[in-house]
């Protein structure tokens, strides 16, 4: 395998220096360059342990006065303790071969990849030369992918597939993978009615370490009504590859809860099993917005006696014909719990909002 890629850089340098003209001289250069090119042979391993091999190579300068690398490969020896460049007062250049700083771009070329940094040579005469450098770079698959979030909620406002496609869009879901060879990501969902997931590109200006998923509806345009929760899984592209997972909550729109304008309210029950309200029921949004039900409880069954009508945006408080209060000369009052509901037609959510109402036992009347 090693060989191969070697083969490949060897191949592709080539062809670089083919380009460049091998002819020109130069006022000075390092060993081993061509034209103003130096391929350095001994890669840099990327391996699963901290430090890679402190490997320096060494090349011997003509006619050089100071050689400057704009790299992170560059030699500490180069600068000062001040950070002023400084002359070397040998004619061995020194480039130490660090571990591989993952978070850096590389190049590439196939299925190859290289560190290419430009090591700089003030020549004897004030002339400088440019050397444009390139070291392989073998990779293991060390890192393994992530995600932003272990978990990404979707609190949908409305049940339109476009409400979901926006809220991705503001909080996108993202997989990182710090590999230098690291390319692109595979995504994969759980099985489900709802969505697929598909790649959805490299984020800008991420080196290429960041990836974006985007879930897209099965049937374009269905509305999202059920509460939806799926794991998402993202594959790197190394040998062996390494997986990790996510999970995706999408929770469609609830209706706000009902408000009844007053805490409680009161009925009066006459010994002649004469029923009066004077004030009847009304909920803040009042009562045609959403699907609305009122319901009347006693000890959370469903009373009897009384029971709730919606007319318009009041509720209506009527006693059942043929139903009596029992305990009217036992009790001087008794307590109801009033239970309205919305439900959104669309999704079939709903909320609940509570009043009571208090029905007062005329003993004397
Ligand atoms: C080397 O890197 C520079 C910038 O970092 C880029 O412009 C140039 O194309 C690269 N050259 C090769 C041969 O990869
Ligand atoms: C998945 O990613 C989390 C960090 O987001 C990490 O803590 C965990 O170890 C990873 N799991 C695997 C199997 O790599
Ligand atoms: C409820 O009672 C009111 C009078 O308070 C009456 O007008 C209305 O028809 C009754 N509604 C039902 C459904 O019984
Ligand atoms: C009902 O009210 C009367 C008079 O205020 C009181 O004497 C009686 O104890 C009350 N009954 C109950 C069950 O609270
Ligand atoms: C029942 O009694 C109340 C209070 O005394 C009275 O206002 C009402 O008219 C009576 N209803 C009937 C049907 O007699």
């Amino acid at each position: 395998m090693k060989k191969i890629l070697y083969l490949f850089f060897a191949i592709f340098v080539t062809a670089i220096f083919r380009v460049s003209n091998a002819e020109e001289t130069f006022s000075c250069s390092i060993e081993k360059q061509k034209g103003n090119y130096l391929r350095i042979d001994e890669p840099v391993y990327d391996t699963d342990d901290e430090i890679i091999v402190p490997q320096s190579e060494e090349y011997y300068m003509r006619e050089v006065q100071q050689a400057f690398i704009f790299d992170y490969f560059y030699s500490k020896q180069q600068y000062d303790d001040n950070g002023n460049k400084m002359d070397l007062g040998t004619n061995i250049l020194q480039i130490p071969l660090r571990r591989i700083d993952e978070k850096r771009e590389i190049s590439k070329a196939g299925n190859f990849y290289y560190y290419n940094f430009t090591i700089t040579l003030h020549c004897n005469n004030d002339d400088t030369v440019d050397t444009h450098t390139f070291v392989p770079i073998i990779d293991t698959n060390n890192h393994g992918p992530f995600f932003g979030k272990p978990k990404y909620t979707y609190n949908l406002i409305s049940s339109y597939a476009e409400d979901f496609k926006r809220q991705q869009l503001l909080n996108p879901i993202i997989a990182t993978d710090y590999d230098v060879t690291n390319t692109a990501v595979k995504f994969n969902i759980e099985e489900n009615n709802h969505f697929d997931i598909m790649y959805n590109g490299i984020v800008p200006n991420s080196l290429n370490k960041q990836h974006y998923a985007l879930l897209t509806p099965k049937i374009p345009g269905k509305p999202i009504t059920d509460k939806i929760e799926v794991i998402v899984t993202v594959t790197d592209m190394g040998f062996p590859s390494r997986s990790n997972v996510t999970k995706v909550e999408i929770n469609p729109p609830s209706p706000p809860m009902p408000i009844f304008k007053s805490p409680f309210y009161v009925g009066h029950y006459y010994k002649n099993h004469t029923f009066v309200m004077h004030d009847n029921l009304e909920l803040e949004e009042g009562c045609t917005f959403y699907s609305t039900t009122v319901e009347i409880l006693v000890e959370d069954m469903r009373c009897q006696i009384f029971y709730a009508t919606i007319v318009k945006d009041e509720i209506i408080i009527n006693k059942s014909s043929k139903e009596y209060v029992n305990n009217f000369y036992e009790e001087n009052y008794t307590v109801y719990k009033l239970k309205a509901k919305y439900t959104n037609p669309i999704t079939n959510l709903f909320t609940v909002g509570t009043a009571t109402f208090i029905l007062e036992h005329h003993h004397d009347l």
